[in-house]
């Protein structure tokens, strides 16, 4: 049993507890993402261990800097060949723009694939308190639709977002635009620091291409059975 919409997060330190994660999932779950926990505890090579053992991956590292940087920086990571790279919206259109202008620059130049360019548009931890402390001026789901429209516009393949606002990003930037959603909480299950949060099924109905789940998987006593549970859930939207 998989399905491919399913990225499970391996956020831990240790590579052995990361390898151990993808060997209990075994076939049931062939998307995987890497964050900076891990990625910043053990560099590189466990994006080439994924890749040897046939897994896709979403390389989580939210760039968000200057164009240049932020552009050069990204086409380090190109040669680890992961699936997706990230970077953040509100580094702006002309930071965005750079970055994907580079990126597919530099994979012609190699002759590899272009990862997919994702948008991180408002975090799924944000609260209305932080929100308001914050003191941007619309609300969130405008925002954050605000910032996957000028994602689109600065050629990214797609956003991060909540659940929540992934059926507004939808109608604002059609069918081909991808949503990637964290804040992933099967019915019952711990919120822990995610607030603007959705169950599998919901997260689907909302119009994601793929879910992000980390604790709900990782932290649970039995992560195979927790994961056929969210890819049953996901099975049975269609
Ligand atoms: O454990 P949990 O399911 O909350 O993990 C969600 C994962 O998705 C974490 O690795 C987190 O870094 C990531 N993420 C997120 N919100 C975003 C982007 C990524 O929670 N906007």
């Amino acid at each position: 049993m998989n399905d491919n919409r399913l990225i499970a997060a391996l956020d831990f330190h240790r590579a052995d507890d990361a390898k151990n994660l993808v060997a209990k999932l075994g076939d049931d779950v062939n998307f995987y993402k890497v964050g900076m926990e891990l990625f910043y505890a053990v560099g590189p090579d466990i994006v080439r261990w994924l890749k040897a053992q046939d897994k896709k991956i979403f390389l989580d590292l939210k760039l968000h800097d200057i164009p240049n940087t932020v552009a050069q920086g990204l086409c380090s990571l190109l040669e680890l060949g992961a699936d997706i790279l990230n970077i953040h919206a509100s580094g702006g259109f002309t930071m965005m723009k750079t970055a994907a202008d580079q990126l597919k620059l530099r994979a012609e130049q190699l002759g590899v694939a272009r990862p997919k360019l994702i948008a991180i548009t408002v975090l799924t931890s944000i609260n209305e308190t932080d929100w308001n402390d914050l003191g941007w001026q619309s609300n969130m789901t405008n925002q954050a639709v605000r910032l996957a429209r000028l994602a689109l516009k600065a050629g990214l393949d797609g956003v991060v977002a909540s659940p929540r606002e992934a059926k507004s990003i939808r109608e604002a930037c059609g069918d081909q635009f991808l949503i990637i959603t964290p804040g992933i909480r099967p019915a019952g299950a711990s919120i822990d620091d995610q607030s603007r949060i959705a169950t599998p099924a919901a997260a689907l109905q909302n119009g994601a291409d793929y879910l992000v789940v980390g604790r709900p998987i990782r932290a649970a006593a039995d992560p195979q059975q927790a994961a056929r549970a969210i890819i049953e859930e996901m099975n049975a939207v269609g």
